[in-house]
């Protein structure tokens, strides 16, 4: 790999730590701390004809096929916890988690969307993350992007065509790189609201193990994949160091060095299963990459 300044390539490594669910594979990265940094380096993966893929925080992704191609993870300096509310721009690595806190801050109505999702802003635009209060898509107001050749340019309100944990805006190669963001409004009340939303999510989810998120895509919104897990009495189920989590059946766990081919075999096995004595055929929410 070349030198450019403001990246910190790490070759053949273990990747487990880019990711939640901390899978243990080997690849190479490269952190990004600029946008010039970003440009220069996908000007030279087009060079050299290297496929890259946007790591983001490694949530809801699972890292399969490293082999042949590099993984980018941004890290951009955010600055200050003083943010001008006119005009908010953040950077696509912030953390949602860091962005709660900014919520609570500064009072911000509409942000307690996010609550408990472990993403980056980039990565929970590009997937249109969400909850059960609300969508990301819903505080983006614009939406700064590089692409393959190295153009940025900005995405208004108005081409930002969002879908249901997707997008029909981002093309291939394309990355987030920042987002001007709105609040609906001031509301002192939001902090409560987010802690309440948070225990609950604690309640319900496990948030603080290594995992992918929700593993499957519910089959129908009245057949959460979760509790069709459940009523098979699959929660606890073992696998190496994988394990179906006791609180959500849609949750797999790590507890400790399982690989991409761990992983690939526990889940097909579930899947089988579940097509076996439901007859119902469940196709992946996480990412396989
Ligand atoms: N349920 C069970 N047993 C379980 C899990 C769930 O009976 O082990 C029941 C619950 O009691 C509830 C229903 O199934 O009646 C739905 O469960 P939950 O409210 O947890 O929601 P979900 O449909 O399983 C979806 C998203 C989650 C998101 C939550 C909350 C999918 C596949 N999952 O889960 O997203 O956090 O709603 O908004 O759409 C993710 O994106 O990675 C993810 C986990």
């Amino acid at each position: 790999m070349i030198n450019i300044k403001d990246i910190r390539f790490e070759k053949n490594v273990n990747l487990s730590r880019f990711t939640t669910i901390r899978i243990n594979v080997t690849g190479d990265i490269a952190i990004v701390s600029s946008k010039e940094a970003l440009k220069n380096l996908l000007l030279h993966l087009k060079k050299i004809k290297v496929n890259y893929h946007m790591i983001g925080h490694g949530a809801n992704q699972v890292l399969l096929n490293t082999e042949a191609k590099l993984f980018i993870k941004l890290d951009f300096p955010i600055g200050e916890e003083e943010i001008n509310l006119k005009e908010i721009y953040l950077p696509a690595s912030i953390s949602l988690n860091r962005m709660t806190k900014m919520a609570k801050k500064y009072n911000l109505g509409g942000w307690e969307i996010f609550t408990g999702i472990p993403a980056s802003l980039g990565g929970a635009i590009a997937m249109n993350a969400g909850t059960r209060l609300g969508e990301i898509k819903e505080i983006i107001k614009a939406v700064e992007v590089i692409d393959q050749a190295g153009d940025i340019f900005w995405l208004a309100k108005d081409e930002l065509a969002f879908e249901y944990r997707g997008n029909k805006f981002l093309k291939t190669g394309d990355i987030i790189i920042g987002a001007k963001l709105i609040y609906k409004e001031i509301d002192p009340n939001i902090g409560m609201k987010i802690d309440d939303y948070l225990k609950y999510r604690m309640q319900t989810q496990p948030l603080n193990t290594k995992n992918c998120g929700c593993v499957f895509k519910n089959p129908s919104p009245d057949m959460p994949a979760g509790k069709i897990i459940d009523e098979l009495g699959l929660k606890g189920l073992k696998y190496k160091s994988l394990t179906i989590s006791e609180l959500h059946g849609n949750f797999i766990e790590n507890s400790g060095d399982a690989s991409a081919e761990d992983f690939l075999t526990f889940v097909n096995e579930i899947k089988e299963r579940v097509k076996r004595e439901r007859g119902i055929e469940f196709e992946f929410e996480v990412k396989l990459i």
